[in-house]
């Protein structure tokens, strides 16, 4: 798959999964605009090592404003958007624990970037979008979501609205030639889910493969393939749907 003098822009890039994401479009030949609330000048360094052309804009997900800046940046540097992959949330950073221990400022905090996160980048790609006869829309959902991950009720809750999103979506932009669906991995190794399950953390991924139907631990290399197809030409005529990426634990 090629991506040449194609725009892409990519949430939540700074680091792990998105920074993956802009590493492979780069390399098929895209301009890629990353965004993340952390400095991006690392992700911006593997999109220039690539021989790609980026920018990295400072960005909150939650905020219409923030938001429209990352259109702005692909505009105004690049002349159109192509493919927006909503890769950016909570999940590091959060605190699992049984659902009626979690604080509601956590809760209201992983709605705002999970979901409404989405949607406020939805609205801003939408006019370039719609401008350029169609595009393609990758929402980051989880196995978390078609699952139920125990002790996580806030990020289950908010993945599972990512494919509700994605679905509401792909109806509404269908008209104008705009695609949207979602990809859900399962547990991959990085930086995050090291935060997330400390020292417990080779004892969830032994657990994660059991259920696996192929029995290998997921990198984050392992995740791309779903949204690249789903970003490219290949998908054309493929709206509304939610790939699973996690070894054959879910079947929808
Ligand atoms: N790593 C996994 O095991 C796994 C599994 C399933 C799904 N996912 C999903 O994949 C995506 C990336 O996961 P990751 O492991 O690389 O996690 P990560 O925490 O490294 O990446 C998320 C990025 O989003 C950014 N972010 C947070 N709030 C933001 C905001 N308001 N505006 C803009 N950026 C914001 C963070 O700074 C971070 O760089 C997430 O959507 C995550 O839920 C990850």
């Amino acid at each position: 798959m090629k991506f040449e003098n194609r725009v892409v822009i990519i949430t939540g890039a700074a680091r792990g999964l998105g920074q993956e994401y802009a590493r492979q479009f780069a390399r098929r030949g895209a301009q890629v605009v990353v965004g993340d609330i952390r400095d991006c000048a690392e992700t911006l360094q593997v999109i220039n090592e690539e021989g790609a052309q980026g920018v990295a804009v400072k960005s909150d997900v939650t905020s219409a404003t923030s938001a429209a800046k990352l259109a702005e940046a692909a505009l105004e540097n690049f002349g159109a958007i192509d493919v927006l992959v909503n890769n950016a949330a909570l999940y590091g950073s959060l605190t699992f624990a049984p659902f009626d221990q979690l604080s509601e400022d956590e809760w209201d905090a992983t709605m705002s970037v999970n979901v409404k996160g989405i949607w406020q980048c939805c609205k801003a790609v939408l006019p370039a979008m719609q401008k350029r006869g169609g595009g393609s829309i990758v929402n980051i959902s989880s196995l978390a979501a078609t699952y139920g991950m125990p002790n996580g009720l806030h990020y289950t809750a908010s993945k599972a609205a990512v494919i509700g999103a994605t679905r509401g979506l792909a109806r509404e932009l269908g008209r104008y030639n705009i695609r949207v669906n979602a990809v859900a991995p399962n547990v991959v190794d990085t930086d995050a889910t090291a935060e997330v399950f400390g020292d417990k953390r080779d004892k969830i991924i032994d657990v994660t493969l059991s259920q696996q139907a192929i029995r290998k631990p997921l990198k984050t290399e392992d995740i791309v393939g779903a949204v690249l197809f789903l970003s490219s030409d290949q998908s054309k005529v493929t709206t509304g749907q939610t790939i699973m990426v996690d070894g054959g634990t879910v079947f929808l």
